[in-house]
């Protein structure tokens, strides 16, 4: 077996006397894709946040291409190349799409004697189009305000920002929620292009047809402990379903 990509080794954590996960441990290699899932208040997002430099573990280890990480904010990680779409998805809704894009890396025309000048506005709203439309996001024009998109495409942008600026890793909680049938589609084809890239894919939803359709390994959360880790091809709908709920053990 390859070197993992992505990995967490007996990872615990803690909110006061919350055990929100215990010893919990999962591999993500190059190129695959896992669906993360598990009942409201599973772990899942705890592990997110873990696995994107959000919070330190209270126990165990975050390992990338074999090197021990210990990440002190996200900027760490994403400097490292895991890119992360959080649940609350974190646009900037006064700001233009391609501001939300550059958000943090805002890119400057140089100014005199090569002080930082400008903000280099005309590049940024081109390669922020670029970006989205390499990863298959259409959106309207990168220099209109995202107040005036609608949820979906909001989501869209969120999305396309995460994975065009994704290296190695890309973990979206729960992206296709809110979404309509043909724009949920659309992430779907989205999270197929990043693993035809090489990106390590984890993908959490709660929408049990879109994991089994797009993944490739499915790893279950209940109540902070992983209780299956498999590949998708073991699972149907109702076997899924009776994992997560803890009826099929
Ligand atoms: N900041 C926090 N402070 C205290 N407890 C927390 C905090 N964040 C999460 N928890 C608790 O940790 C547990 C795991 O929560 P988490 O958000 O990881 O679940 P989840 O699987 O993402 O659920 P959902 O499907 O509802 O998003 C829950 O019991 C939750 O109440
Ligand atoms: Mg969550």
């Amino acid at each position: 077996m390859t070197q993992p990509l992505y990995e967490v080794r007996d990872v615990s954590k803690s909110y006061g006397s919350v055990i929100a996960l215990s010893g919990v441990s999962l591999k993500i290699h190059a190129g695959e894709v896992i669906g993360l899932v598990g009942d409201n208040g599973a772990g899942k997002s705890t592990l997110v946040k873990v696995l994107s430099g959000a919070h330190q573990p209270s126990e165990g280890t975050v390992i990338l291409e074999g090197t021990e990480r210990k990440w002190n904010s996200p900027h760490d990680a994403l400097v490292a190349g895991v890119e992360t779409l959080y649940q609350d998805s974190g646009l900037a809704p006064h700001l233009s799409v391609s501001a939300n894009v550059f958000l943090g890396r805002e890119r400057y025309v140089k100014g005199l004697l090569g002080k930082l000048g400008f903000l280099a506005q005309k590049e940024m709203d081109r390669v922020a189009h670029e970006n989205l439309d390499r990863v298959g996001i259409a959106v309207p024009q990168s220099n209109r305000s995202v107040s005036q998109l609608s949820g979906g495409q909001r989501q869209a942008v969120a999305i396309g920002r995460a994975v065009s600026w994704a290296s190695k890793v890309i973990i979206l909680d729960e992206p296709t929620n809110h979404l309509g049938a043909r724009q949920a589609g659309e992430v779907l084809s989205v999270i197929k292009a990043a693993k035809e890239r090489g990106l390590g894919v984890i993908f959490i939803s709660h929408t049990l047809p879109h994991v089994l359709q797009v993944t490739d390994r499915i790893v279950v959360l209940r109540l902070g402990k992983i209780v299956a880790d498999a590949p998708t091809s073991t699972f149907d709908a109702e076997s899924l379903l009776g994992t997560i709920t803890g009826l099929i053990d």
